[in-house]
């Protein structure tokens, strides 16, 4: 069994969270939550609505045969499904791999119950090791990455890609992230960030970690 399958047995469980019926249920954007969107149609007629954390997962749901909703119209969410690049055991996470991490935090923020779905090599004991995500308007990129190497950061533009939202991805190796509450209100402060992709301030409420004998999950 691969990371796949484990990424798999995670998105399975989480299914477990729209069993009952949910209102409105936020997507996330990765290979965990790419796991989850074929298994959604079974589970149709409990999903009221739907809202996309990205054009990429947008796409996936089209092809599901969802048709997403904008956050506007639906108000707040009841689920919200995503997966991590690195969690710890008190529900901080680091995200912001695939780039989608401003509307991932939009919805995370917006849902009553943030479900996070990860195989068990994003469980770390401290963030960090994965490089950090910060999305910056294009024209402050330069500024941001001084300011973050004045923080011992190593700040390495993610060339060429562009967000969803428009904007540019720094990508932070070696921060020490011993407080991410912390980090996460210092590096929000830095102007023209738009994102940073520590989620300790909304973490998850429930953690699902897929491994080779299924799954571990812990709740807030
Ligand atoms: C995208 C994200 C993803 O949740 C994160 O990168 C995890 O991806 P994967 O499920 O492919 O490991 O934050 O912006």
């Amino acid at each position: 069994m691969d990371h796949k399958e484990h990424k798999k047995n995670a998105a399975k469980a989480a299914l477990e969270y729209i069993e009952d019926g949910v209102g409105a249920l936020g997507i996330g954007t990765g290979s965990t939550v790419n796991e989850l969107i074929p298994l959604l149609p079974d589970y149709r007629d409990r999903i009221d609505s739907i809202v996309s954390s990205s054009e990429a997962t947008t796409q996936l749901l089209t092809k599901a045969g969802f048709e997403g909703k904008s956050l506007n119209e639906v108000g707040n969410l009841d689920v919200y499904i995503d997966g991590a690049d690195e969690a710890t055991k008190h529900f901080d996470l680091l995200k912001g791999g695939g780039g989608a991490l401003t509307r991932e935090k939009i919805l995370a923020g917006a849902a009553r119950r943030f479900i996070c779905i990860a195989d068990e090599t994003k469980l770390v004991g401290m963030l960090g090791k994965f490089p950090l995500p910060i999305e910056v308007i294009p024209m402050a990129r330069s500024y941001v990455s001084r300011q973050i190497i004045k923080m011992r950061g190593q700040p390495f533009w993610r060339e060429g890609f562009v967000t969803d939202n428009g904007n540019e991805i720094i990508d932070v190796h070696n921060l020490s992230i011993v407080n991410p509450r912390e980090m996460e209100t210092r590096l929000n402060q830095i102007a023209g960030v738009v994102t940073v992709g520590l989620f300790a301030h909304r973490g998850a409420d429930v953690l699902i970690i897929g491994n080779r004998k299924g799954v571990k999950v812990t709740q807030q």
